[in-house]
């Protein structure tokens, strides 16, 4: 059993993650069940984290297991070992790998020639744990996501807008994605999730009325860092005081962080939804604890 995309997942799947994640958060501490004692996992990071790295780390441990981080610079994948000899070596080796990288393939190719419980921790597609993270704090903030609407603004063409694009089509819930014409999904995309529920705009301003959800992410995600050409098609597309009053009085903010000030949100606007920001941040530990168990269960 993986956790390889949200494409993958489904409603009573994500619905029975969320619920376990809030049981994983309100028994911290005083787990009596410990799904992986005697295990060890590995993390195979090519890009840089922060909470991924920290939450896998801690909740790993938390659960009983002995976990290794793994950076491509420290092993022979750095120095071209295709990905299907890595994940063949560690298969005999640990008990499941957790995995952030670029391409999706290379995270489907590992779970399948290591034959071990693989965990997608970021890829250029999909951001599946993030958004655990992020239904489990709408859960929180407003109790539900059914019958609200929910808006990404940003890149319409990342891992995170694809993620809650999948979510949107199993859970059923509102949502408007608002990015630069370019930075929208492609057509084959919008045909793939086959989501009518799921519209497209380039219009903010329009996205945002009336949401309850307002979610935003980097311009240029890991790897885009020198697309500056890219970057400046976003200047109508920061999340601030004057475009928020445009939505539902009871709106929350969701970022997934790291952010970038006065990019793609203000500083104000940040530290005015902090308690939510950070509390999403959170809970990519219990989210994940959450996967961690189902996957070791099954
Ligand atoms: N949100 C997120 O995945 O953060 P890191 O890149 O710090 O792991
Ligand atoms: N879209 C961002 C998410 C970071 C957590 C990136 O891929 O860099």
């Amino acid at each position: 059993m993986n956790f390889l995309s949200i494409e993958e997942s489904s409603s009573s799947h994500l619905e029975t993650l969320v619920d376990l994640a809030l049981e994983m958060k309100a028994t911290r501490g005083a787990h009596e069940n410990q799904p992986l004692k005697g295990q060890t996992w590995a993390i195979i990071f090519t890009k840089a984290s922060t909470r991924t790295r920290v939450s896998f780390e801690v909740g790993i441990r938390e659960l009983g297991g002995e976990v290794m981080f793994l950076s491509k610079n420290e092993i022979q994948l750095g120095r071209g070992e295709p990905i299907k000899d890595t994940a063949r070596v560690l298969g005999r080796m640990v008990h499941g790998v957790v995995i952030r990288t670029f391409q999706q393939q290379d995270v489907v190719d590992f779970a399948s020639y290591s034959a071990i419980p693989t965990i997608n921790a970021l890829t250029d597609e999909e951001h599946p744990c993030q958004i655990l993270a992020d239904l489990l704090t709408i859960k929180e903030k407003i109790s539900t996501w059914k019958e609200k609407k929910i808006v990404f603004i940003g890149d319409g063409d990342n891992n995170m807008s694809r993620s809650w694009m999948w979510a949107a089509k199993y859970l059923e819930f509102e949502l408007v994605v608002a990015a630069p014409q370019s930075c929208l999904p492609p057509q084959n995309f919008m045909d793939r999730l086959a989501a009518p529920n799921v519209s497209l705009t380039t219009d903010p301003a329009e996205a945002v009325q009336n949401a309850h959800v307002i979610n935003t992410d980097v311009w240029l995600s890991m790897g885009q860092e020198d697309q500056k050409e890219k970057e400046a098609l976003f200047g109508n597309y920061q999340v601030n005081r004057e475009l928020l009053s445009h939505a539902h009085p009871d709106h929350i903010v969701l970022h997934c962080l790291p952010a970038y000030r006065e990019k793609e949100i203000t500083e104000e606007v940040l530290e005015a939804h902090a308690d939510t920001i950070f509390q999403q941040a959170e809970n990519r530990l219990h989210a994940q604890k959450a996967v961690l168990a189902q996957i070791t269960a099954s």
